[in-house]
């Protein structure tokens, strides 16, 4: 029997959970960590799989016999842009983990504008004892954009909050309790929504989707009157330029990015500092790093026994 091909771990995380995770990780076979020095210019010809967040572009072409590519994350988008990606399977990471913390951060954004957080803090930095008049969460109407793995999860736990949630997605979902639309009812969806959740992966059509002419179609009718715009998707489909403006304009009452057109957020940004607006670092749902290494190693098993591979992304889609 031939020996197990090794992996290749190569995961832009916090080194020491990678480093943690990795001392129980992969018990039968050699695993190259791009992070450790000593695998530095070493040659990675001839293995088959490579588990990736963030790669160098040079990885493809270190590594060019790969037979499966792992991303550390449910986004993929960091690997169809690397160059000479191999035509073998790209699977993404799918664990109830992952969700269970996207849903986290999306409730406790939804919740900390319904609760008027803001302005509880700057009557508090005041030390001002004062309330204001409380909308509840039946009263706003959370439209998602993007009702896959972690859009329908996000939308069942707002519900169980008691907001109402209804849903957009390319195709049409049918998920019981939430009002879906597809793709050709952006306009009515929109004309509904008095939070918007972007749970969108980045393609070439969800590209800068969240501008001020779709900001401009929601609805004004919500308890804070304008709408609220809470993105934890991916960057590079909001205009910052156009959110920026709206929120000067009062056209958005607030937003919560947890993702951001250049990552890290320069420093001079001017989302730092605007009130009513609640900036996380690209941390949503971060990847549990032993987790991930538990899917990998199911999905090798079942590739290496004939098995289809699960949660492979459809590379001309995008996701
Ligand atoms: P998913 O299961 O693949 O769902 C994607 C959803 O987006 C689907 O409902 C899909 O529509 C919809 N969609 C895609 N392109 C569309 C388009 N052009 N128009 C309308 N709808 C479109 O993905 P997921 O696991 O839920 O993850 C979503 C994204 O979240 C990831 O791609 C990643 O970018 C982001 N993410 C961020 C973090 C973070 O920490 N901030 C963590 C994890 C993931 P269909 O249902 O019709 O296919
Ligand atoms: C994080 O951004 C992910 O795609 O998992």
């Amino acid at each position: 029997m031939s020996a197990k091909s090794p992996v290749i771990v190569d995961l832009k995380f916090i080194p020491e959970e990678v480093e943690a995770a990795l001392a129980g990780a992969f018990p039968d076979r050699e695993v190259i960590d791009l992070a450790d020095p000593v695998h530095r210019g070493r040659d990675l010809s001839g293995i088959d799989y490579a588990v990736v967040w963030k790669s160098a572009p040079d990885l493809f072409s270190r590594a060019p016999d790969l037979k499966v590519v792992f991303s550390g994350g449910a986004g993929v988008d960091h690997v169809l842009t690397l160059p000479g990606l191999p035509d073998v399977p790209l699977v993404r990471f799918v664990d109830r983990t992952l969700t269970t913390r996207m849903s986290e951060w999306v409730v406790m954004q939804c919740l900390l504008h319904l609760r008027q957080h803001h302005a509880y803090e700057a009557l508090a930095n005041r030390h001002e004892w004062r309330d204001l008049s409380q909308p509840e969460a039946a009263d706003v109407t959370v439209g998602i954009m993007g009702m896959g793995v972690l859009g329908q999860d996000a939308a069942r736990k707002l519900a169980v909050m008691g907001f109402k949630v209804i849903g957009w997605s390319r195709s049409k979902r049918v998920i019981e309790g939430v009002e879906t639309y597809d793709a050709a009812g952006l306009d009515a969806f929109l004309g509904q929504t008095d939070f918007l959740v972007g749970l969108l992966p980045l393609t070439p059509e969800t590209r800068g989707i969240f501008n001020g002419a779709l900001f401009a179609k929601l609805s004004r009718r919500g308890p804070f009157g304008a709408p609220v715009f809470i993105n934890a998707g991916r960057g590079g489909s909001q205009v910052e330029a156009d959110i920026l403006e709206c929120i000067d304009s009062s056209m958005l009452a607030g937003a919560s990015l947890d993702v951001f057109e250049r990552e890290p957020l320069p420093q001079e940004s001017r989302f730092w500092d605007l009130p009513n607006v609640y900036v996380t670092p690209h941390v949503a749902a971060s990847s549990d790093v032993r987790a991930l290494f538990v899917h990998v190693e199911h999905q090798i098993a079942r590739f290496e026994s004939g098995l289809p591979l699960e949660h492979v992304v459809d590379k001309v889609a995008g996701y």
